[in-house]
């Protein structure tokens, strides 16, 4: 944490593989024997998608899904024998990238399936795919009147295409008195007795949580693996994952009453002590949070204190021992007693905008086997 690198970044983010490894070895030994996937988009939540993954196949992960080709294509280079998702379909124009890499596409749309065929046509070899059924969502995935015309006639549309899984997405898993979860599963079951049978692939993290009803063959955790609360109504079950360290500017002493920050909201009365930090919005950590929330000096509580600026934050580190204050000592915003999901709460977001927010400016440790 005291490298050159770290120095000249300022900021330390460690990431613990091991405890990824932990919730991903938990929510497989929940469902199975259903399969459980790593979703390891937008780059694995903030976190790194190939220090993950990779982790994840060592511990026997073997499927894993991504949003967007490019992402397919790098973790190909780094995975060479998994089965690799890739979200986004098949716009017109990828279809050869999307072979040549052994990646298998989600078909959302009737034209993805057209332009699979054609391709699996030109290629005089099967392609695999997986079909995603909209339940509800009404975001992507096969429509209603399009989930017809498959029904009617799937030796047409899947001619020369292997179909991996049918898929579907929950809309209000993790809210878990909202009917809609329920609702959802009775469409897909339905979905499923119209199609060819193959496996079928319902739940993200909170789904998992809904029981064996939910977990059909393959799950598709994201935020548990990556440390989010995937049961926001209880506890989370789920091992934290992050640290985030933010490197003391300046301890600046408070004799007489002044204020802190753009806008002048927060008033110290001094006595006491103010730090500075280089953390910002810039870095990911949210506006919204301004005067919220407490973070800790080698343990002590500092209370942040006025507006989140761009790349830094101020604390009220009056309780902290004099001797834990210096220059170039930490701050630690984000840790095992300040979840992800309290700073997201603190700046009225969630889990995942936090993570996948985390900055491009930290210095990043990847703590456990790599
Ligand atoms: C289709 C699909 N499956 C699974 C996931 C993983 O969701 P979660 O991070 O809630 O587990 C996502 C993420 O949004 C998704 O879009």
């Amino acid at each position: 944490m005291d490298s050159p690198a770290a120095r000249r970044a300022g900021n330390v983010l460690l990431i613990d593989l091991d405890a990824v490894v932990q919730n991903w070895r938990a929510v497989a030994a929940r469902v199975a024997p259903a399969e459980c996937a790593a979703v390891v988009k937008a780059d694995a939540y903030g976190l790194g998608a190939v220090p993950v993954a990779k982790a994840l196949w060592r511990a026997g992960a073997r499927t894993f899904f991504v949003a967007e080709l490019e992402a397919g294509v790098r973790l190909r280079a780094a995975l060479p024998e998994a089965r690799l998702v890739v979200l986004h379909g098949i716009p017109a124009g990828t279809e050869g990238d999307l072979a040549d890499n052994g990646l298998i596409p989600v078909a959302n749309t009737l034209g993805d399936l057209e332009r699979w065929r054609a391709k699996a046509a030109a290629l005089g070899r099967p392609l695999p795919v997986i079909g995603h059924i909209d339940t509800g969502m009404n975001r992507i995935g096969l429509e209603a009147a399009e989930l017809d015309r498959l029904a009617a006639d799937p030796a047409g549309l899947l001619r020369g295409l292997t179909v991996q899984a049918w898929m579907s997405h929950l809309a209000c898993a993790d809210h878990p008195d909202n009917p809609m979860t329920a609702a959802q599963l009775g469409r897909f079951r339905a979905a499923l007795a119209r199609l060819p049978t193959a496996p079928a692939s319902l739940s993200n993290s909170a789904g998992i949580f809904h029981g064996r009803d939910y977990h059909f063959d393959l799950v598709r955790p994201g935020i548990a693996l990556h440390g989010g609360n995937p049961t926001p109504w209880q506890d989370n079950p789920m091992r934290p994952v992050v640290r985030l360290l933010g490197r003391i500017l300046q301890v600046r002493h408070v004799d007489a009453p002044m204020t802190v920050g753009y806008d002048a909201t927060h008033r110290v009365q001094g006595p006491g002590t103010v730090v500075g930090f280089s953390i910002g919005y810039a870095d990911g950590y949210p506006w919204a949070a301004s005067g919220k929330g407490v973070a800790r000096i080698e343990g002590y509580p500092a209370p942040v204190i006025g507006r989140v600026s761009m790349d830094l934050l101020t604390v009220d580190a009056s309780a902290v021992p004099p001797e834990h204050l210096h220059e170039g000592g930490w701050v630690e915003v984000i840790g095992p007693w300040r979840s992800v999901d309290q700073v997201a709460l603190e700046g009225g977001t969630i889990s995942y905008e936090v993570l996948t927010r985390l900055g491009s400016r930290y210095h990043r440790v990847y703590l456990g086997s790599q």
